[in-house]
């Protein structure tokens, strides 16, 4: 849920921001409510790219990476734990005699991170607010020790980020996928939400494939692809799967979309790549995909391709094949079926 707490701790009058102070926001929601920063010289901080876009549409200045220096920095507590303390680090680096302000949801786990923070620094204050938690305190040198790590290998020269989807090594899902791939994919095709490379790195692997475009809207998660990927017959692209136009139509699309917006299960993500996959393929395109057993995938695939079949799967995963991809027109019909 996007964050009133800010607005509620300003309000409130506990927290104090003065007009001229330089705020930077850390990997904030493009829906919260940063009204009360109105007057202030803002700077944002989004390695999201849908959520990049929508501050800069809203004329906001945002960047990839903030460097400072500021007054305030107002972190949004990610899931990660680790990126989390990374973002704490990083707000003291930019303020360093400023104010941090960190902000969270109960279930990404703002109370940790409050007791974490006050067994090194005095809290300056805190409001607790709409299922989460907003408070602050004194930039110092404290939190040093917390810095993100740069990426690393983890598993078979792999490299990725805390912070980032599967950072542990691969995901199973991608692992089953990868065992199901029809070694007939041939051609161009684009690996939708590509994450760190695994099924990128796989797909170059298959003889008749001659390009991929790897398609990813977390920074840190194709920074790290940049590493993994490094063969020419690939393109990585920091970009929108659901809006990300190919150069070309492609002869296939392989995806394991994602599937929570932070904790919350959505499928409406991934309903959304596979109406973007049969957007981006060639006539006689074809899309194979890993789900969750649950997820229901199956009616968007039957209203936007002519055949769908599950290739494999388990109690876990299935792997889903759509072929033909059925025009805007008519996969809007038997949508509305
Ligand atoms: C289930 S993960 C799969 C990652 C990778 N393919 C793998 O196998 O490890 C889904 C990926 O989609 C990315 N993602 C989420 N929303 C996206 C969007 N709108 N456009 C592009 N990528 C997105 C996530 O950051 C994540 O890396």
């Amino acid at each position: 849920m996007a964050s009133p707490r800010l607005t509620h701790a300003v309000e409130a009058a506990a927290l104090d921001i003065a007009d001229d102070a330089r705020v930077v926001l850390l990997e904030p929601d493009p829906e919260a409510d940063f009204g009360v920063l109105a007057e202030n010289d803002v700077i944002v901080q989004q390695n999201f790219k849908p959520a990049f876009d929508a501050f800069a549409s809203m004329g906001m200045a945002v960047v990839e990476n903030a460097e400072g220096p500021a007054d305030i920095v107002h972190v949004t507590l990610p899931r990660s734990r680790e990126l989390a303390r990374g973002l704490i680090a990083q707000a003291e680096r930019i303020a360093p005699q400023g104010l941090v302000i960190v902000d969270g949801a109960k279930t990404d786990g703002i109370d940790a991170t409050l007791k974490a923070v006050k067994a090194r620094v005095d809290v300056g204050g805190q409001v607790s607010k709409a299922h989460g938690r907003i408070f602050w305190f004194t930039s110092g040198s404290a939190f040093a020790d917390w810095a993100l790590p740069l990426p690393a290998p983890v598993v078979d020269g792999w490299i990725t980020q805390p912070g980032v989807f599967s950072a542990d090594g691969p995901d199973a899902g991608s692992q089953a996928l990868v065992a199901a791939l029809p070694k007939t994919l041939k051609g161009r095709g684009a690996d939708l939400g590509g994450g760190w490379g695994f099924l990128t790195g796989h797909l170059l692997n298959l003889p008749g494939v001659v390009h991929v475009d790897l398609v990813e809207a977390d920074k840190r998660a194709l920074d790290c692809a940049v590493q993994n990927v490094t063969d020419d017959r690939a393109t990585l692209h920091w970009a929108d799967a659901t809006t990300w136009g190919a150069p070309a139509s492609l002869d296939w699309v392989v995806t394991n979309p994602p599937f929570h917006t932070s904790r919350t299960p959505d499928a409406s993500l991934g309903q959304a790549f596979i109406r973007s996959a049969a957007r981006l393929l060639k006539p006689k395109g074809q899309l194979v995909m890993v789900a969750n057993r649950h997820l229901p995938y199956e009616t968007t695939l039957a209203a936007s391709f002519v055949h769908v079949q599950e290739l494999d799967g388990d109690s876990r995963f299935k792997i889903l094949h759509a072929d033909q991809p059925k025009s805007p027109a008519r996969a809007g019909r038997s949508s509305r079926r």
